[in-house]
Formats: C-alpha cells, structure tokens, sequence
C-alpha cells in the first residue's frame, strides 16, 4: 500500500515513514525542506522537494497514485505564525485545501492530519478530551483548526475518510530547537554547550510530552482504524518546564540554573490531553514514559 506523506523529512513524519517501511508499507515524501532534512529520510523513500501549495502537486499524485495521505508538512512555529499570520495560513490552510482537492481527483482512500493541543488553547488545569471547547490563542492554533473543518466537509460532500490526530508536546531524536514542541530539544542543546537555558514566565506552566516513536504508531494504528474520528494522542500526564528542566540536568549530570525571561503572550499556560478515546478506538496507549523517552531523547 502507497502512503503519501507531507512532512516526511521533518521530525515527526521522518520517525513515521521509518515505521511505514518497517511495516512493509511503501511511503513517498514531499517536503519542501523549509525546517526539514533530507539526511532524516530513508535513502531508498522516493522524496519530491515541493512545496504543498505548488501547482505541480497534482503531477505528483498523478505519477504516485498513493493510497492514503497522511499530512504533517506545516508551519509549526507559534511565534512565527504571531509574526506573520498570512504565511501561516497559506501553509496550513490553504496547502490542506489543495492536498484534499488532490486526494478526490486521485481516489485516496484515506486522510491522516495532524492537528495539535494548539487547538485548545488555554483549558485550565484539566485534563482535557475532545468534545472540550476550541479557543486557540495563536494564529497556528487557528490555522491547525481551520483545516478539520475542511476536512469533515470533505468527507460528508465526497466520502474522504479521515482520522484527526491532535498531539500534544511531541519530543524525541531528530526534533530541531524550533517549533511549537521544541522544549525538549531546546534544553538538550543548552545543556550539551553548558549554555545558560531560557524559561519564559515561572516555568509552573505546564505540557503534556509525548514521544515521537509513540506519535509515529497512532498514525500506523490510523491507516485501517478511527475512520472519521478525532483523537488527543498525548500521555494524559502535565510535567511543568521546571520539573523538565530538573529532571534534565540531572540526567545529563549538569547542575546549570535557567534565567527566567517574562511569558510570551502567545503560549498556553497549562497542557493535558485525556487519551481515552485512543486507547478505545485505535488501541493506543503510549509505551514511553517521560524518563524513557528522554533517555532515548538526550542520548541518541
Ligand atoms: N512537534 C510537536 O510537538 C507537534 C505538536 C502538535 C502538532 N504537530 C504537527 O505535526 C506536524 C509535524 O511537525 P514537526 O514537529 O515534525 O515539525 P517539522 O518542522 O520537523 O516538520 C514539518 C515538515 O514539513 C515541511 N514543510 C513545512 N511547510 C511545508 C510546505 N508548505 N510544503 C511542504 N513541506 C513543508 C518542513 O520542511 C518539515 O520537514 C505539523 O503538522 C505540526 O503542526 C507537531
């Protein structure tokens, strides 16, 4: 089976053509390598560098036929999309509009997206499922939204099937110090150079980690099951960014102390999806806890 992945050298999608490989599933990559890295991909994945929003996309699903698209290519960076909201959209919104409009013309027979917590916005301390109210707060939340809205249309007018998987705080190897869930990869740079980390705000702000190689099998769950359903892929835990940030020096047996710089206006304060509904529908549950996925993280 032919599965399309937008996104697929970038941090997540890379770890997720990995498993499609390893699954006897034949992925194919388009990228246009804004954040991502071709050194990430398999050498063997057919790889197109093109942007979602080109004209030529319909030539690639033309020659590919892929069965299933699964779409990470996105704008991910929160303070980017507060800079300059209209790139933001064009990549996220519109760039799904016309992957959709590929996957009627082409037959797909399945859209996998990736959404995010972003969605949300500021829930409160809870531990939050998805029937909770959205109010993003940043332009990237809306513009991760906006295209699950296109998407259930998509179904109810041409039959699309779906699945929407809403990720919390994604960590783990090959993650850049950039983005919306960079924390991790950001204290684990600083803490290698011995460079002094920034926490904005108190750090009492909290985030739902989840890691990667767990995001990577609920989107391999998602190719036969969770047809037309929504789903938080997160550990239902929140580890504030001082306790990350504790838990992380000491694994790396440093002892530096963060500065604290105020709170950007654009960040959520507390993070927290229920994964239930997962763990029901596709049968996800994720296997790494935050110390193991952080082994794994810090010294890969
Ligand atoms: N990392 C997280 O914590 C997190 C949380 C929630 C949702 N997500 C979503 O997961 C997806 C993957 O994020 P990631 O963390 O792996 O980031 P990433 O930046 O590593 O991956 C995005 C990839 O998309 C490519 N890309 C960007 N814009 C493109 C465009 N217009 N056309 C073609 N390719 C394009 C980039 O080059 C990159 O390889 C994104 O859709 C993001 O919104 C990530």
């Amino acid at each position: 089976m032919k599965v399309l992945v937008t996104g697929g050298a970038g941090f997540i999608g890379s770890h997720i053509v990995d498993l499609l490989i390893d699954e006897g599933y034949q992925p194919v990559v388009v990228d246009n390598l804004s954040t991502g890295n071709l050194g990430f991909l398999h050498e063997k994945v057919p790889f197109y560098k093109e942007n979602i929003t080109s004209s030529n996309l319909e030539a690639i699903f033309a020659k590919e036929r892929p069965d299933i698209v699964i779409h990470h290519a996105a704008q991910v960076d929160v303070s980017q999309s507060i800079q300059n909201p209209y790139d933001d959209a064009v990549s996220n919104i519109i760039g799904t509009i016309q992957l959709l409009d590929c996957c009627i013309k082409f037959k797909v027979k399945k859209f996998i997206y990736a959404s995010s917590c972003a969605v949300y916005g500021d829930a409160g301390d809870l531990s939050i499922n998805e029937g909770y109210p959205i109010q993003p707060i940043s332009f990237y939340g809306i513009s991760k939204y906006t295209p699950e809205l296109y998407i259930k249309r998509f179904q109810q007018l041409y039959g699309l099937t779906y699945t929407i998987l809403r990720y919390a705080n994604v960590y783990g190897p090959r993650q850049t110090p950039k983005g919306e869930g960079g924390v991790v990869s950001i204290f684990r740079e600083q803490l290698k150079d011995n460079k002094q980390p920034i926490i904005f705000g108190d750090g009492q702000q909290t985030r739902d980690f989840v890691y990667v190689k767990d995001v990577a099998r609920a989107n391999i769950l998602a190719l036969k099951k969770g047809q037309n359903e929504i789903f938080n892929i997160g550990c239902n835990t929140k580890t504030n960014i001082n306790d990350l940030f504790k838990l992380m020096n000491t694994m790396t047996k440093k002892q530096l102390l963060p500065k604290y710089k105020p709170q950007r206006k654009e960040d959520i304060r507390f993070s927290q999806l229920n994964n239930n509904k997962a763990t029901q529908l596709l049968g996800w549950k994720p296997k790494y806890d935050l110390t193991s996925g952080l082994e794994d993280t810090i010294f890969d």
